[in-house]
C-alpha cells in the first residue's frame, strides 16, 4: 500500500462516484482530504464517511467552474494548512449526442465544467507547489480523451482537452518539481454511468452490453480507478510525469 502520511490532498468532485472513493483512499494512506463538491450534501456524506474512520477530511463546497471559488480556496488551503501537496481535478460531466445531437449550449456546458474546471484549479494551486519545488496534480481523463466514442461528442471534445493540458503542464513544470499526471479510465460503475444507463430504452441491456465491450468483460470499479491515483500521488512515481495512465482494461490496446 502507497501512503500519504501527512500529505495535504484536494479532490474535486468527491461527493460521488471514483471521486468518493480516490477521498476515501487517500485518507486510509494517512492523507489529510479536503473534500470538495458542488453538491453539498454528498461531499458532506464523503467527508463524514471519512471522519467516522477517525481519519483527516473536512469539506468545502465548491463549483469548479467558479474561477474566483476556486482562487479563494487556495488562499483557505494555504491559510490552514501551509500548502497543498496533491490535487485531484477529478469533477467531471457527461453528455450522450452526435454532433447533431448537441447543442452549442451543451458544449459551452461541458467545457465550463471539464475543461475550464482543471483550469481553474490548477491555476488556483499551481504558484504555491512551484513555490514549495513539490506538489502533483492528478485530472481525470478518459478513455475519450485518446480515441473517439460514439454518441460522446461533447464529452470527447472536453477530455482529449484534459489529456492537452496535462501534457503541456507536465512539460512546463517538470523542471519546477511539480508532476502532472492524468488517468484514462473506461466505463467504471458510478451514479455518472447509472444515469447516462437511464437515457438508453432498455437499461439492462445497455448495461450487458456496455460491460461487453470491455476486453475485460465487464466495467471498472470505483475503487480501481482510485488505486491508479494513489500510485499517481505517492512519492513512488517521482518519475512519471505527462502521462496518460490508461486504467481502461485494455480498451486502447486493440
Ligand atoms: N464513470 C465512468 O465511466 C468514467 C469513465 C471515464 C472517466 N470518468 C470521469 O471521472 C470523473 C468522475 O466521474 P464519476 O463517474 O465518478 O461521476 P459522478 O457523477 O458519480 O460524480 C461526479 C461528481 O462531480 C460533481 N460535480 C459535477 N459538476 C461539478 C462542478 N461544476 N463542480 C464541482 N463538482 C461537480 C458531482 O456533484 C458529483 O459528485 C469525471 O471527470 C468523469 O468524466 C468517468
Amino acid at each position: 500500500m502507497f501512503e500519504l502520511n501527512d500529505k495535504i490532498a484536494l479532490v474535486t468532485g468527491a461527493g460521488s462516484g471514483i471521486g468518493e472513493s480516490i477521498a476515501l483512499t487517500f485518507a486510509q494512506a494517512g492523507a489529510h482530504v479536503i473534500v470538495t463538491d458542488c453538491d453539498n450534501d454528498s461531499g458532506q456524506a464523503t467527508t463524514r464517511a471519512i471522519l467516522d474512520q477517525q481519519q483527516k477530511a473536512a469539506f468545502v463546497r465548491l463549483d469548479v467552474t467558479d474561477e474566483d471559488e476556486a482562487v479563494r480556496l487556495a488562499k483557505r488551503v494555504v491559510d490552514q494548512h501551509g500548502h497543498l501537496d496533491i490535487l485531484v481535478n477529478n469533477a467531471g460531466i457527461g453528455r450522450v449526442g452526435t454532433i447533431e445531437q448537441t447543442s452549442g449550449e451543451d458544449m459551452d456546458r461541458l467545457y465550463a465544467v471539464n475543461v475550464k474546471g482543471v483550469f481553474n484549479l490548477s491555476k488556483a494551486f499551481i504558484t504555491g507547489m512551484i513555490e514549495r519545488k513539490r506538489g502533483t496534480i492528478i485530472n481525470m481523463a478518459s478513455i475519450g480523451g485518446v480515441v473517439g466514442i460514439r454518441d460522446r461528442l461533447a464529452y470527447c471534445m472536453t477530455k482529449f482537452a484534459v489529456v492537452g493540458i496535462t501534457k503541456a503542464m507536465a512539460l512546463d513544470h517538470a523542471a519546477q518539481g511539480v508532476r502532472v499526471n492524468c488517468i484514462c479510465p473506461c466505463r467504471v460503475e458510478t451514479p455518472f454511468v447509472q444515469a447516462r444507463l437511464k437515457e438508453y430504452p432498455d437499461p439492462e441491456k445497455a448495461y450487458g452490453e456496455m460491460s461487453a465491450t470491455q476486453p475485460i468483460g465487464r466495467m471498472a470499479q470505483p475503487q480501481e480507478i482510485a488505486a491508479a491515483a494513489l500510485y499517481l500521488a505517492a512519492d513512488e512515481s517521482i518519475l512519471i510525469t505527462g502521462t496518460t495512465l490508461m486504467a481502461d482494461g485494455g480498451w486502447s490496446a486493440g
